[in-house]
């Protein structure tokens, strides 16, 4: 695991942080805690092995916070975050929106209906107008890969990247790796197959970055019009048959086709992909038992899965999205902290 980024100091994380447990990756050796020094979460591309981990353990404090009878801690209180949304969301601008409330931030929210984008205005100048009233994070979902780069470079406030265009969904990503090592016990020499639509799919690159750096082994399937070969130079393997692979993984995370982003048809039908990759009770025979299946959501049902495998014993999708709030938490929390430093 690589040091490079560990930065150790005697600060430690504000005790009105209130997480159930120190905030610290440190082994009892070298007890100081870790400082967190990134402003922006923009991805796992710039992210070390320890800096993920470390992430991972704060959303477990953090976890503890939403099982006590008050899910609220002072955290961010005084603090503004401003959740915007440039492209469809339900699941990660709830929980950002949610993760926020939690740690006492006051919220304020756009959604690109309804707002002076329709109107000519640029991203630019939208967010920063927004920040102007005195906003300390901007979580920001756009259509466009590197819209979360654009905005660190001209705001003085935190951003975190929500998902842009086909690049990178950090938050995603986290939550997923944080899934696997809660039910897995561990990440390192697992066997993570990622299903279906990879060429489109910033969850997958956030992924496979992610995964490889704790040490597991990725595979990749799908169609070939759906699986670009130079995928492998991510340290993944490239797969076209899900039959072959499968009784192989530990984990299995089906991806949405993401058609709204098709510019043309890459497979004869939805029956023929369900048929080749979708995960049903038959194919299901072929894994491992104990195989842990999980989805980012949207889902559609019959389509990557059948709804008795989406709603059965191996799947964690329910599981994925509460983690969700606790990473989300846990990099609202960090981000803030560095900015601070
Ligand atoms: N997984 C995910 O990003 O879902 P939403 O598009 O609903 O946020």
């Amino acid at each position: 695991m690589s040091k490079t980024a560990t930065k150790r100091s005697s600060r430690k994380p504000a005790a009105t942080a209130t997480p159930a447990t120190p905030v610290t990756t440190a082994t009892p050796a070298e007890a100081e805690p870790f400082v967190w020094t990134k402003k922006h979460l923009l991805g796992l591309d710039e992210l070390t092995a320890d800096e993920i981990v470390h992430i991972l353990d704060t959303a477990e404090s953090f976890r503890e916070v939403s099982t006590r009878s008050i899910k609220k801690v002072p955290a961010l209180r005084g603090k503004v975050v401003a959740n915007l949304f440039f492209e469809d969301s339900t699941r990660t601008r709830m929980s950002f929106n949610l993760a926020a409330s939690r740690l006492s931030a006051d919220v304020i929210e756009l959604v690109s209906t309804g707002s002076s984008v329709a109107k000519g205005e640029t991203l630019r100048d939208t967010v920063r107008n927004i920040e102007a009233m005195g906003v300390d994070i901007v979580v920001v979902r756009h259509k466009q890969s590197g819209a979360a780069y654009m905005l660190a470079q001209c705001l003085s406030a935190s951003v975190v990247n929500a998902g842009d265009g086909q690049h990178e969904h950090p938050t995603q990503a986290l939550l997923d790796i944080f899934t696997i090592r809660q039910r897995l016990g561990s990440v390192a020499g697992k066997k993570v197959g990622i299903v279906g639509d990879i060429a489109h799919s910033r969850v997958a690159r956030s992924n496979i970055l992610g995964l490889r750096k704790l040490g597991a082994e990725v595979f990749v399937v799908g169609p070939p019009t759906l699986v670009p070969s130079a995928i492998t130079a991510m340290g993944c393997e490239v797969c076209h048959s899900l039959d072959e692979v499968l009784p192989r993984l530990d984990v299995i995370n089906m991806l949405r086709i993401q058609f709204e982003r098709f510019s043309s048809n890459l497979f004869p039908s939805v029956r023929e992909y369900a048929q080749l990759y979708g995960l049903n009770a038959e194919r299901m025979r072929l894994a491992k038992p104990d195989i842990l299946v999980m989805h980012p959501g949207p889902i559609n049902r019959g389509m990557e899965l059948t709804s008795d495998v989406a709603d059965g014993p191996n799947s964690a999708i329910l599981n994925q999205v509460t983690n969700g709030l606790a990473i989300r938490m846990a990099v609202l929390f960090l981000v803030n902290q560095a900015n601070q430093v």
